[in-house]
């Protein structure tokens, strides 16, 4: 179990972009399954945290997004100086469409998905997965776990953030349904760590409605393996 009450504030860390990790948990994650030098992928890279991760603990690094605006903030948040000699790209595009890439470059995959729509990171890009609701949202995790297969070189490891919702009041098991699409595409499932939920910004909505039922305050981080 993982808890990081202070989110961290290092490098250009903020909590400013909606729904980013804290920097614990690719710094911890990035530390465990890699190696300096290695090639990092975050196909759902946000404000960039995984990849100011990278550079800090000189690794080289990928990251991709649907929303040209998240490339803008992680360019902008990749912008400091550090002692490292980490190669860095950015790229708008798809997590389930990696064909820029080839068979087995990645020595980790690090990410981050949306979880469906409970946050709507735009307002209707092509293939932005925030906007579909769990079938929809889990039938194009089959491609994104797919094509994290492809990518990620044998023996190496994938780890994959991702929390619960409620509709109608009742617990969707959102996480351990995607844990299901990477199994499914060849993964086998080393880890499941629980983190603990903080800071969370609709935390008091959920208090102001929830008499009837608990919060949800933990996420999951899966760590597969490519055999
Ligand atoms: C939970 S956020 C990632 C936050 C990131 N870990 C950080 O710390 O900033 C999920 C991201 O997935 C992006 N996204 C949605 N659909 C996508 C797709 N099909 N391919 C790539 N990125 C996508 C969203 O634009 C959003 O930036």
């Amino acid at each position: 179990m993982w808890s990081f009450p202070d989110r961290g504030n290092w490098a250009t860390h903020s909590g400013e972009y909606r729904g980013n990790w804290s920097p614990y948990v690719p710094r911890n994650l990035i530390l465990k399954y890699s190696q300096q030098g290695d090639w990092i992928l975050d196909q759902f890279v946000g404000s960039g945290t995984t990849l100011v991760e990278a550079k800090l603990l000189n690794r080289n690094a990928i990251g991709v997004d649907i929303n040209q605006r998240a490339i803008s903030i992680s360019e902008k948040n990749l912008n400091f100086q550090v002692d490292s000699h980490s190669k860095i790209f950015l790229k708008n595009g798809s997590a389930s469409d990696l064909s820029f890439m080839k068979d087995e470059k990645i020595d980790f995959i690090c990410t981050h998905p949306p979880y469906a729509n409970i946050i709507r990171y735009s307002e209707g890009i092509e293939k932005d997965i925030s906007l579909l609701d769990v079938n929809d949202f889990l039938e194009e995790m089959k491609n994104v776990a797919r094509e994290s297969y492809r990518v990620l070189k044998k023996t190496k490891k994938c780890a994959v953030m991702i929390g619960d919702i409620r509709r109608h009041g009742n617990v969707v098991p959102l996480g351990f349904k995607m844990m299901q699409c990477f199994i499914e595409s060849g993964f086998s499932l080393k880890e499941i760590i629980i983190k603990e939920q903080h800071n969370c910004r609709s935390t008091n909505k959920w208090k102001s409605i929830s008499k009837s039922f608990l919060l949800l305050a933990h996420e999951y981080i899966f760590v597969f393996e490519k055999k």
